[in-house]
């Protein structure tokens, strides 16, 4: 479907270095650059039309041409393109924000702090859990604890959190401090016989055992995606947060919510914590936040930490924490429409309405000799493929078997991406209607029986 030009001729003019790109390969093929978009299209600079299927980077929720987004930033720049929030002040969009965040949020929350990224909010996060114990006298309790497979940004600290050997491996990360639990992916590591609750208390037995061996007096903070995204689509199974929240509670661990892909609708909630019940100390969001439009994002602390905060700032004279661009007015302004469109268009009742049929279309998949699994809530799916259906084994790493979907669903104008562990992610623009999301999965059948026919041609 989309021409093939093999067209180099960005290569040799191109100096940008490539995040989680093969850099070799990315010598000889040069970027497939992208130079306009519509609803939930772009295009590439060949002209080719492209469904974009995972909505950049899980964030253009209102698609690549919501014109508000821009009149927003536009009137803005107009009148004040950059204050900060540092020593008391503040800007009309950043006030405006924060309440509405915090009226929104999913526990009650006491404050929101901008940044620019979902790794600064992560590792906001993580020293906030910090400067809270450490206000509390509670000098030992610093270790935060995350989930294999979980991803919350690439920062020093937050990418200590990432357990995904490629984004640590050669980077001398995790820091100390950081621990980690097993995964809740229920297809993967379930034992013979074992129902999804029975999974989910092992793991909170597991994590139980973590914290006592570990000393739960050096035990700060739980962080969750309440669906692990880039990490492979994994969704908690049943009753999962109910029993890890217990465990919780009960060594006074504060729970952070990590909503950056979730948060928002995307789970046919506002938030991912309401989807499964979380009741989060800190909440962290961005992506959707600004439908990817400008880079802002947030992290709310409930009114205990922030009681604790203000003690610690009497004592050191200030809360010693901030950056130049968080709460940038432009960005708050962008977000601040994102959130006033999301109510006004009512894109919750939306993301409900078409998700029936998004998961009727992405169960049918199962029906793939290569898919073990097809799982999926709200408007978010994963299918994790197999070498083998009955076994559930997965293909050997060399094969490359998502990638080489990643690449035909490409050449079918279909951009998905190949996550860890061959789960191939999709997460179209919040805005896709039912006709869309039937061409979305056309295309990716199409992807599946032509890497099947590939794959039997080589064996
Ligand atoms: C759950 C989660 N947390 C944190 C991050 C990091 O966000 P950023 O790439 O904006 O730093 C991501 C990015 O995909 C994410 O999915």
């Amino acid at each position: 479907m989309t021409s093939n030009s093999n067209d180099n001729r960005h290569k040799d003019i191109h100096y940008t270095l490539h995040p989680y790109t093969n850099l070799s390969a990315h010598e000889e093929q040069g970027p497939l650059v992208i130079t306009r978009g519509e609803g939930i299209h772009v295009w590439d600079d060949q002209g080719n039309q492209y469904i974009e299927g995972l909505a950049g980077l899980w964030c253009v929720s209102l698609g690549f041409s919501e014109p508000r987004l821009g009149q927003a930033a536009a009137k803005q720049f107009d009148s004040l393109p950059y204050t900060h929030t540092f020593s008391h002040r503040s800007s009309e969009p950043v006030i405006e924000l924060s309440e509405r965040l915090i009226s929104i949020a999913p526990q009650p929350m006491a404050k929101a702090f901008f940044v620019n990224s979902g790794s600064e909010a992560v590792d906001t996060a993580i020293k906030f859990s910090w400067y809270y114990n450490n206000g509390l006298g509670r000098r030992q309790k610093k270790k935060i604890i995350s989930r294999q497979r979980g991803y919350h940004g690439v920062t020093v600290a937050s990418g200590s959190l990432t357990a995904i050997p490629l984004m640590q491996n050669d980077f001398d990360l995790p820091l100390d401090r950081m621990i980690q639990t097993e995964t809740p992916n229920y297809y993967r590591f379930c034992e013979a016989g074992e129902t999804e609750e029975q999974f989910a208390a092992r793991l909170a037995d597991s994590l139980e055992q973590l914290i006592l061996d570990e000393d739960p007096e050096t035990v700060a903070a739980f962080i969750a995606e309440p669906v692990m995204g880039a990490g492979g689509v994994i969704l908690p199974p049943a009753t999962y947060f109910e029993r890890i929240q217990k465990v919780l509670k009960k060594y006074d661990v504060l729970m952070i919510a990590d909503e950056v892909i979730c948060g928002f609708g995307r789970t046919g909630s506002m938030w991912g914590s309401h989807t499964y019940d979380i009741r989060p100390d800190m909440v962290t969001c961005a992506k959707q936040l600004s439908s990817g439009y400008l880079p802002i994002a947030a992290l709310m602390i409930s009114g205990d930490m922030y009681d604790v905060f203000k003690d610690q700032s009497r004592k050191h004279g200030a809360l010693g924490m901030g950056y130049t661009y968080g709460g940038h007015p432009v960005a708050a302004a962008v977000a601040l429409e994102t959130l006033k469109i999301y109510e006004e268009r009512d894109m919750l009742g939306h993301v409900q309405s078409v998700a029936g049929h998004f998961g009727r279309r992405l169960a049918e998949l199962s029906a793939s000799p290569l898919v073990g699994e097809s799982r999926g809530v709200g408007l978010i799916g994963g299918l994790e493929l197999v070498a083998n259906k009955q076994s559930r084994e997965p293909y050997p790493a060399e094969v490359k078997v998502g990638a080489t979907v990643a690449a035909k669903a490409l050449a079918n104008g279909l951009i998905v991406r190949g996550l860890p562990g061959d789960v191939i992610g999709i997460c179209p623009p919040m805005i896709i209607e039912e006709t869309e999301i039937d061409i979305l999965f056309d295309r990716l059948a199409l992807a599946l029986s032509e890497t099947e026919n590939l794959l039997r041609d080589a064996a």
